[in-house]
This record gives C-alpha cells, structure tokens and sequence, in this order.
C-alpha cells in the first residue's frame, strides 16, 4: 500500500473545520476567539470558497426600508418551502437573523447603506410584508457582492483570532471508531501530494453543495458534494436530496449566475411578445415570486412558444427602464456578466436568462445545533464529534424550496449556533479520543485501489456523463420512467467509476487524482438525489412530478432519508411545531 509510507503527519486540534466558506468561518471564529486550537482545511483559497458566488444578500428582518418582523420573515419561509422545512429551526432561524446581521457589521462587512446610515435592504423573491401582501425589502446588500464581502470580513476576523488555515487540502475521508465516534479526516495537502491524518475532538462538515452533478450550473467547479460523499461513505444518511433549486436568471448558455437584486430593483422578466408574463402566474408578488414558481413559469412560457432568440429556448430580463445610476451602484456585476457572458449592455438590451441549477436544498440531517443526526422515528440518534452545517446540511430550514437570501442567513445562524454548542463541550477539559490501530485502513485501501486501477475508464467521461444523465433524467420536469432509466444508468455509472485510471502520478499538484477524489463523491450525489427523487410520488416546491402533479400533505409531508448502502429510503415527518409560536398550516401556494 504506497499510501502508508506516505503518511507524513499526525496533526491534532480541537476542532477541525472542512471548508473555508461562509459558514465555516463564521463558526471557526468564536471558538479560535476563545482559544481553541482550530482549524479549517480548504480546497481553495478561503475568499474564493462558493460563499463568493451570492451576490445579492442576506435577509433578515431589520425593518430599515419598512416596517418587518421575524414573524413574517418565519411565513414566508415555510410557504416559500412549500411546507417541507421544520417549523422549529425555521423560527429560530429567522429570529436569530437581526443579530447575526447587526454582529458581521460590527465585525466591518461593508453594506449598502440607506441616506439614514442604516443598512440598505432591497426586496427578494418570497419576501413579503404581513404574511403574504405585497413584496418587502429584507436582503442586506454589498452591492451585487455580498458574498465577496462576506468571505472578506470572516477571513479578516479569523486571522486577528489565530485560527488555523490549511490551504489547498483536500479532506478524503472521516476517521470513526467502532461506536461510530468521528475522530477526524484523513486529508490530502495538494501542494505536496502528501497524506496526512487530522485528528481532532469535533469535526465540522462546511463543505457546501453538490451542484456539480448538473450540466448547467451556477455552482462553482470545486462544489463536488465532499462532504455528502464523506458522510455517505461513513454510513450516515443525506435528507431530502430529491430538492435542487432552478434560480430562475442564469445566463442562457453560460450558466452564470445574474442575481435575483435584478428584479429586487426592479427588473422584470419579459417572454418573446414582450409581455411581463410573471403577472399571469403570481399577481402579488410578480417577478418576486419564490424561484421555483418563477422557473416553472418560465418552462412554461418556453413550452407555449414565447421563448426568445433563434431557437425560442430563453426569456429575457429586463432592466432598461431602471435608472443607469441604480444599476451602476446597486448591480456593478451584473453589467459585467451580462457584457462577458452574454454578450450584451445591460442597460440598454434585455439579457438571455434561462433555470439554472443553483442550490441544494437538502443534506447531511442536523438538529439546530449542528450536530449530524441519524433519524430514527423520533428518537434521533447524534453522532458524536460530527457536526455540519451550511450547504452540505440539511437541518431543515429550506425545505423544498429555498427563499433567495436565506443561504447567506443560514451559513451565519447555524455557524453561529454549533459554535456557541461546541463551546459549551468544553473542550479543553477533554482529551482527543485515541485513533484505534486500523482505524484508517479503510481509506488508506480506497487511495490504493484509486491509484493502481489500471482500468480504460476516464474521469472526465464518467463526470460529464453523471452530469448529463442527471439533467436529462432528473431535471426540471420529472417522471417515473424518466427517473427510472436515469437510475439505471447512474448506476452504470458507478461501476465505471470503479474503472478509472489516471496516467500522471506525480504528487505536486496532481488536479487529475483530485478530480478522481471528486468523482467518488458526485457519483454519491448523484445516487441520492436520484433515489429520493423516484421515491417521492408527488410534486412539492422544486419536486416536479408530470406523474404526480399535486402536493399531498396526506401522505408526503415527510423528508427522505436516504443510505448509500443499497440506495435505501427512509422517512421521517415534518416538524409542523415551532419553537415558541403557532404552526402554520400547509395551504394552497398562491403569490
Ligand atoms: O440571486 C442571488 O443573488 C442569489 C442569492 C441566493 O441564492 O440566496
């Protein structure tokens, strides 16, 4: 086993963080503030995680532009998650967000500000006032960069608390011991191709989403479902992974994402007639409608015939009526992706926007605290010395459908919350569990085999084939026999997978064995999402069933719990309790 002699260091830490994006920062902070010895392992550098890619804000319910309250942020969130997310972290969630927002300000996060000096808000899809009545103004902005100043300002602040950055490593796998206790990761230090075993008291999984499953996607190229397919290969389970969302303005045929701050300021999406069509779909709140009712309409329009441009397979969104002055303060980014990617001056021509896979709604189960659960009716059991947070968790907060701006409050809140709980373990009191002999072999074995498969198979084929059987067969419109044919053949997929040879096997900077690396945890994504898919016999939020077209809260207001091991689906109820206030009954969505 070449691996073993590879094996130059044994680190140990408190707490060890897998990913450098919003959430993780936010929850390294506290802790290397109160002097743990923390630290985070990133495939890239910390500002460039996915975290950079949101750009236009984070909601929380401060009530600068007009009256708000958590209440409201609280209703919106469960209709706009089509009644799957747990009413309880949904509260807290909400509640807690005022705070996190006014914190990272006085950490120095640059907002917008309003005339008044206070933060500048702007409305969101699935925002509204008074439970339902007109668009509100609840996402904090930095321009169309809010997520770039975010990363700016948590990494500043981790630096001044002395937390610990590994730079370009790559976690491979979760180190457990036979009570199923997670010791730490065994990680790849990229720059050297040297092994290394990480032990640590807690393991934190911050590694964002999956969305490289999909052929067009606004996700970024590292978000290959790390810490999903760690998690997977660990024996825990993924919750509702049936639930990708479509933001509705990614550049027709880029896929880069044009944020929804466009129509938040204004903007509106206009089909080959020129007609406002969102008016006909969700009179209220129009362009402002949560995304999965905005891309279904924009499928829709494209169906009937009113697409733009030669193949009539886009809608475009327009912003020439909004002041160039608005635009060029309030949406830098989007006048520059528009010229780069689509060719166009956006303040003078509409630009092609098209559904684009954007976010995962589902992930590794959490309770409000972080911590990785396995559910087990209503006993959850917590794995100890494991906790995820972010994208890669499902806790669950977006059910079926995430409201935009709710990503960024969600790294913040649950950032927050598993580090205010790790602080209360107490962790210098304790020792870091002994590493059982053997505990590693089951990883180091997998390298092996990675690195002597003298297989035809490349990575690059089975990836780009995972991707387009995923949006051919699981995409935005789904049916039985359509999901069926795709399982076959990601399961084909997966026994190519175990085909793969590279040819270079230098150490220093080898991209093609961390791309193989990646491909054992698309193909885990993939499984999942396309099991919980087949699985679930109705259409809710992003679920779009042509078999099964309505929601049934008779029989699916339950998430999917799904192992890797025989691809199988279990489920657990919707919390419908909320903390402190009253359940909100699933209704009939209208916007
Ligand atoms: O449209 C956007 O700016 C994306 C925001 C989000 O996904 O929360």
């Amino acid at each position: 086993m070449i691996f073993n002699k590879s094996i130059i260091a044994n680190y140990r830490f408190d707490v060890l963080i897998i990913g450098a994006g919003g959430s993780g920062m936010r929850a390294s902070l506290q802790l290397a503030q109160e002097g743990l010895n923390v630290a985070i392992l990133s495939k890239v550098f910390p500002t460039r995680s996915h975290t950079v890619a949101a750009q236009g804000g984070i909601s929380a319910s401060l009530g600068n532009m007009s009256k708000d309250n958590w209440h409201w942020h609280m209703f919106d969130t469960i209709k706009g998650s089509d009644y799957l997310g747990d009413q309880d972290a949904i509260e807290f969630m909400c509640k807690e967000a005022p705070k996190v927002v006014y914190e990272l300000e006085h950490f120095g996060m640059p907002f917008d500000r309003n005339k008044n000096g206070t933060i500048y808000q702007r409305p969101f899809g699935g925002h509204s006032s008074n439970f339902g009545e007109k668009p509100i103004a609840r996402a904090c902005a930095v321009a169309d960069r809010t997520g770039h100043a975010l990363l700016h300002t948590l990494y500043q602040r981790n630096l001044h608390a002395k937390t610990n950055f590994f730079i370009e490593w790559m976690a491979i796998d979760l180190i457990s011991d036979s009570e199923g206790d997670i010791l730490g990761v065994v990680a790849l230090e990229m720059e050297t191709g040297n092994i290394m075993i990480l032990e640590s008291k807690i393991t934190i999984l911050a590694t964002g989403g999956g969305g490289r499953i999909w052929a067009a996607s606004t996700n970024a190229f590292i978000n290959t479902g790390d810490g999903l397919g760690m998690a997977a290969r660990a024996g825990l389970p993924l919750e509702d992974m049936e639930f990708w969302q479509f933001h509705p303005t990614g550049v027709a045929g880029a896929g880069v994402l044009i944020t929804e701050g466009v129509r938040g300021e204004g903007g509106i999406l206009i089909n080959s007639n020129g007609e406002r069509f969102m008016e006909r779909y969700a009179p209220i709140l129009k362009d402002l409608a949560p995304r999965d009712f905005v891309s279904r309409a924009m499928d829709q329009e494209i169906k009937e015939g009113r697409g733009c441009g030669p193949n009539k397979d886009h809608v475009m969104l327009d912003l020439r009526h909004i002041n160039s002055e608005t635009i060029i303060n309030r949406l830098p980014s989007i006048l520059e992706i528009g010229n780069k990617f689509a060719n166009v001056n956006a303040l003078k021509e509409p630009i092609p926007v098209i559904p684009t896979i954007h976010y995962q709604m589902g992930g590794i189960p959490t309770n409000i605290y972080g911590q990785v659960i396995i559910p087990n009716n209503d006993n959850n059991k917590i794995v100890n010395g494991l906790y995820a947070i972010g994208e890669c968790a499902c806790v669950s907060v977006h059910g079926a459908n995430r409201l935009g701006t709710n990503s960024l409050l969600d790294l913040l809140v649950f950032g927050r919350s598993a580090g205010n709980h790790i602080l209360s373990l107490e962790l210098k009191k304790i020792h870091n569990k002994k590493l059982p002999i053997n505990s590693i072999d089951i990883i180091i074995d997998r390298l092996s085999k990675l690195e002597n498969n003298k297989g035809s198979e490349s990575v690059q084929s089975v990836a780009n084939d995972i991707r387009k059987t995923m949006q051919n067969y699981c995409g935005v419109f789904r049916t039985d026999k359509l999901m069926k044919n795709g399982y076959k053949k990601i399961m084909i997929l997966d026994e190519r997978r175990k085909y793969i040879s590279f040819k270079d096997k230098s150490k220093i900077f080898n991209t093609a064995r961390i791309e193989a690396l990646e491909l054992d945890n698309l193909i885990e994504t993939a499984k999942a999402t396309i099991s919980s898919a087949i699985s679930r016999k109705e259409s809710r939020g992003a679920h779009a069933h042509n078999d099964f077209k309505n929601r049934d809260d008779i029989n699916w207001l339950k998430h999917s719990i799904w192992y890797s091991n025989g691809n199988r689906i279990e489920f657990k109820p919707v919390n419908l309790k909320p903390l402190t206030v009253k359940t909100v009954h699933p209704k009939k969505r209208t916007f």
